[in-house]
């Protein structure tokens, strides 16, 4: 059943590229609209708020006063910290002074997708405008759900279980839930067993292809991957990458546009 009181949710925006709200939206355990109208209380989300302009950045600035102490802050995107953040702006103030003036008012910040866990591709060598993830940037210690973009399912386990049990769910050395981030894609992975029997794709819309085998030797990064898309697939488990015959490119490890690559290997 959902809180009698739903927790009013100030959603930020800052170097992204919408895809994790794109993912949110697409959330089917619950659906999105009971999640927006049952359960949540989103008091600022610039992609599906009706404000614009001066209004939505009043709105933003009043619930933060009004819910100070009391809302869950989600970030998505990272943060500019070179030339004072000047490599990132909305209404005329640095993604690095919002995130000032708004993240330590939370009750909790979580910070959803890769950009605002550990920088993401704004991040990437030779990172010009300086981004770092939300706790990099801020010194502050975000629950940190990512992925390229990250499973929905993640950040709505995390969010009920703060409300139904009135605690943060245990969280490893990177500060990630353990219940989704708590094994390798390769130690959950269907393909194992060919894995382990030596058999490997050995180029894309070749017959081990179509036989599923494992594609460790095109680069799959499955391994060194902490995540549960084998098990909650995405799109409301319909697949995801390694089904679909596409090895899994790391999107959910810090820094891995200059770790993980080059993404295929020949
Ligand atoms: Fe987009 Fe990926 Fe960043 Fe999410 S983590 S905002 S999907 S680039
Ligand atoms: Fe491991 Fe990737 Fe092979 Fe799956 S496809 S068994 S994750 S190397
Ligand atoms: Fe990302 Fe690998 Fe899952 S690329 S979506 S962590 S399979």
């Amino acid at each position: 059943a959902a809180p009698k009181q739903r927790p009013p949710v100030i959603w930020l925006h800052f170097g992204e590229c919408t895809g994790c709200s794109e993912g949110f939206l697409r959330s089917m355990y619950p659906w999105i609209d009971e999640l927006l109208i049952d359960i949540l209380d989103v008091e600022y989300h610039e992609t599906i708020m009706a404000a614009a302009g001066h209004q939505a950045e009043e709105n933003r600035e009043r619930a933060v006063e009004k819910y100070a102490g009391k809302f869950i802050c989600v970030v998505e995107g990272a943060i500019a910290t070179k030339y004072n953040g000047a490599y990132g702006k909305i209404g005329g103030k640095t993604f690095l002074e919002i995130a000032k003036s708004v993240c330590p008012k939370a009750a909790a910040v979580i910070s959803i997708g890769t950009c605002a866990a550990f920088g993401g591709v704004q991040a990437a060598a030779p990172n010009p405008g300086g981004y770092k993830g939300v706790s990099d940037a801020l010194g502050i210690k975000a629950i940190n759900i990512p992925g390229c973009p990250p499973n929905p399912v993640n950040l709505v386990g995390t969010i009920v279980n703060y409300l139904l049990l009135g605690k943060l769910p245990a969280m490893d050395n990177l500060n990630r839930p353990m219940f989704a981030y708590g094994k390798t894609i390769h130690d959950q992975c269907p393909r194992r067993s060919h894995f382990e029997n030596d058999e490997f794709v050995e180029e894309f819309g070749s017959e081990e292809a179509k036989l599923g085998y494992c594609l460790y030797k095109l680069g799959c990064r499955g391994p060194e991957t902490y995540n549960n898309c084998p098990i909650v697939k995405f799109h409301g488990g319909t697949s995801w990458p390694i089904q679909a015959g596409h090895p899994c490119i790391g999107c959910s490890e810090p820094d891995f546009w200059d770790k993980m690559t080059p993404f295929y290997e020949e």
